[in-house]
Parts: C-alpha cells; sequence; structure tokens
C-alpha cells in the first residue's frame, strides 16, 4: 500500500443557492480544487462522489455519469457512493484506497447535495432511517436525536444550556468562515427562545438544509510535493458501521459505529486523542456535537455537556471543535459534508484558516457519520 496526501481543497459557499444546480455546483467545486492542486483535467485517473439522495431531491438518478459528462471528464471512471451524511465520508475513504492501491494516481473525492429545491425535505432525508420501524411511524431525524437528547440529559444531568452552548461556539467560529451558510454568531438565549423542532431540541440546535459541494485532490505522497508545497497526509481512514434503527442499541446515549472507527483510526496512524489538535465532528444536531467528543475518546462518556460549558471545544481551548462552524453554522449539504469538513482540516493544517485558524495546529480529524450513526467514516490527517 502507498501512503497517500492531499493535494488540492475546495468548498462552494454553502446555503440556499437558487442560481446553482447540482451540476453547477460540482463543477464549481472540482475546478478549484483542480487549480489548488496544480493539476490538468488529463491527469484525473478516478472520481467518486458522495451523494445522498439526488433521486428524491431533483429527480436525478445516475449522478456520476452526470458529472463526469458535465465537468468533461468522459470516459474517466466516476463513481457515486451513498452512506446518507457520511457519503462524502466515503468517497474521500473510496479515493484514499485507490491511490493506496495503486489502481490509480490522481484521484478527486468529491461531495455534492441540491436539497432545497423540494418543498419539505424532511420526508427526503428520513429515507436514510430505517423504514419499517422508524420513518414510516413518523419518526424523523429531529426526534430521533431529540431521544438521544433526553436520555443524555437524563443519565448525565447534561443541560439544555450545555446543548445549546454548543451551537453557539460552532456559530462563533461559522462567523469567520466566508463559506458558511449562516456566518454569524448567536447566545444562548437565542438558541433557548429559538422554535421548539422535536423536544427538547430547538430551531438553533438543528443544522440547516443546504445546498453546496467540496471536493479534494488525492495523489500518492512520495508524488505530493511535485504538485503542491504543503500536501496533507493521510495518517488514518477508517469506516465502521453500526445499527440503522435506534431501538437496536443497548444504549442510545453512545454511537458504537464512531468508537469502533475511532480505535481503528487511532491504531492506524498510531496516535491517540491527546494528539489531536483539532476535529471537525458531525453535529447534525448539538447532542451529537456531545456524543462525537464523548465518543472519539476527548472526554470521558457523560463529560461532554461539562466540556462545551468549560470552554474546552472552543479556538484556543484544550480541543478546538468545528473551526469551520460545524454542519450548524457552515451548513449541511449531506453528501458534500464529509468532504467539506476534510478540506477544512486541510486548511487549518496548512495554516489557511484565517481568522479561524486553530494556531500551530499539525494532526487534524474529521468524523462524519450516516443516520444515526448506521455509518461511521473517520479520517486522520497530518501536516
Ligand atoms: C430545523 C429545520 C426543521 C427548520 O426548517 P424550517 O422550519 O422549514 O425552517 P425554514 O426553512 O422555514 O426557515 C425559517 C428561518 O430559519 C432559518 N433557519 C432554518 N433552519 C435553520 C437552522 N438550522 N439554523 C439557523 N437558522 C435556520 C431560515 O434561514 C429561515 O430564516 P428567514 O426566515 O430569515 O429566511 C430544518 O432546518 C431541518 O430539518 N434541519 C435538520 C436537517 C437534517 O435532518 N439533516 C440530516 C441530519 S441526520
Amino acid at each position: 500500500m502507498r501512503d497517500v496526501a492531499i493535494i488540492g481543497v475546495s468548498q462552494t459557499k454553502f446555503g440556499e443557492l437558487w442560481e446553482a444546480s447540482l451540476r453547477q455546483l460540482i463543477a464549481e467545486a472540482g475546478l478549484s480544487a483542480i487549480e489548488d492542486a496544480n493539476i490538468q483535467g488529463d491527469d484525473i485517473g478516478a472520481m467518486y462522489v458522495g451523494n445522498m439522495t439526488a433521486g428524491l431531491f431533483i429527480q436525478q438518478e445516475h449522478i456520476a455519469s452526470l458529472i463526469a459528462d458535465h465537468t468533461g471528464l468522459n470516459p474517466i471512471p466516476c463513481t457515486r457512493v451513498e452512506a446518507a451524511c457520511a457519503s462524502g465520508g466515503l468517497a474521500l475513504r473510496q479515493g484514499i484506497m485507490a491511490v493506496a492501491s495503486g489502481y490509480h494516481d490522481i484521484v478527486i473525492s468529491a461531495g455534492v447535495e441540491k436539497m432545497t429545491d423540494v418543498v419539505d425535505p424532511t420526508p427526503a432525508i428520513a429515507t436514510a432511517s430505517d423504514q419499517e420501524w422508524e420513518a414510516k411511524v413518523g419518526a424523523t431525524f429531529p426526534s430521533l436525536y431529540a431521544m438521544m437528547a433526553r436520555r443524555h440529559m437524563y443519565e448525565y444531568g447534561t443541560t439544555r444550556e450545555q446543548l445549546a452552548m454548543f451551537s453557539v461556539i460552532n456559530h462563533e467560529n461559522g462567523s469567520k468562515n466566508p463559506r458558511a451558510q449562516f456566518p454569524f454568531k448567536i447566545t444562548v438565549d437565542q438558541v433557548l427562545n429559538s422554535s421548539k423542532v422535536a423536544d427538547p431540541l430547538r430551531l438553533l440546535d438543528c443544522s440547516p438544509v443546504t445546498d453546496g459541494a467540496a471536493a479534494i485532490v488525492l495523489a500518492p505522497a512520495e508524488e505530493a510535493h511535485k504538485y503542491s508545497d504543503t500536501p496533507i497526509y493521510v495518517k488514518a481512514s477508517a469506516q465502521a458501521s453500526g445499527t440503522i434503527a435506534l431501538h437496536d442499541r443497548q444504549d442510545i446515549t453512545t454511537i458504537d459505529s464512531t468508537k469502533i472507527a475511532a480505535k481503528k483510526a487511532y491504531e492506524m496512524a498510531d496516535l491517540t486523542s491527546e494528539d489531536i489538535d483539532t476535529v471537525e465532528v458531525h453535529d447534525c444536531f448539538s447532542i451529537n456535537g456531545i456524543l462525537a467528543i464523548e465518543d472519539l475518546g476527548f472526554v470521558e462518556k457523560g463529560e461532554g455537556g461539562k466540556a462545551i460549558e468549560e470552554g474546552m471545544t472552543q479556538n484556543g481551548g484544550k480541543i478546538p471543535v468545528n473551526p469551520s462552524g460545524g454542519l450548524k453554522s457552515r451548513g449541511h449539504p449531506l453528501g458534500a459534508t464529509g468532504i467539506a469538513q476534510t478540506a477544512e482540516i486541510v486548511w487549518q493544517l496548512r495554516g489557511e484558516a484565517g481568522k479561524r485558524q486553530v494556531e500551530g495546529a499539525e494532526i487534524g480529524m474529521t468524523h462524519n457519520i450516516g443516520g444515526t450513526g448506521g455509518t461511521a467514516a473517520i479520517h486522520i490527517l497530518s501536516r
């Protein structure tokens, strides 16, 4: 197996983008990543594109062909990767394995979602839960995560304010990110007084519905300096599955797939949570940010809420979490999220994150999950 490096990254502006179609978004992200990597279209051996549900959002399947065609890269092998909100993380992993194995040299891993063209996106998003046992009896993702939040509050004394603070810190970071959907600060009071979505979760605990795309260019590590002065190295790529339905879990305050993938990633990189300088976690709802820092090993089980309150996850704290603004403030275009998280960590490790730079960041992590944790993808990157 060869070592793999990231030589180019990009992310479009995230938000409600009426003027851009799915094909335009992915082309914009791809071209910017190609430019960033100093390569030509002809250099690219293969593309992997994370996308959860173009069929339901824009009634377009077969988007790998659409993307290869629209970007002028035919007859390139282009493959769509789907694992709900972890589609991007898995597209990255497929790209890494293709380069590591020697099957391809230069590979693009990208992600795209166009979610705002439908009147009600909730049923489309709910297709990532267990249809027979969850979605068809009315469960939605906000309601499933609300149950996880309730249980965490009951078991560990996590407070409503601590959940709110996770969103407040995300927005503080996101206010410095020009690509974020909601680049503004919010207060705990605003979170607590925002409209109720699924008790105890309110509007400002929830990631939004988002259009956007992101792309990454991968190359064999030994050739990376040919293209980039600041290649970023892939130290670990790990994936795990968990039960798709919540009721099949022993404990709904822990996401086993996160824990298992994290353990594999730390082993692969020969590192521990103590070595990570910054992390992008999958905070589709504020409670999931708290579960993530526990399951990734940054704090003990049940201590997540307290750690947020004490400022441990702020930029400048012991482990800065979501310097990009996270899913809450940067936005959450499902299939693009895992790639956007990785782009942010690359900018952080290159020292190119501007006002949201985590000083001295040398090792970073991304945590991308699908559904309530049926899939988890974790990557560790280093300068
Ligand atoms: C939380 C949610 C239900 C709100 O949807 P909604 O009630 O239809 O909200 P609207 O789109 O009508 O927006 C109302 C306002 O709130 C804003 N808004 C919507 N969602 C927001 C969010 N998550 N955070 C901050 N502001 C938000 C909108 O910009 C709009 O502002 P405006 O009136 O100034 O234009 C929706 O964003 C949602 O479903 N989020 C979760 C997505 C999800 O499940 N992802 C997968 C996770 S596993």
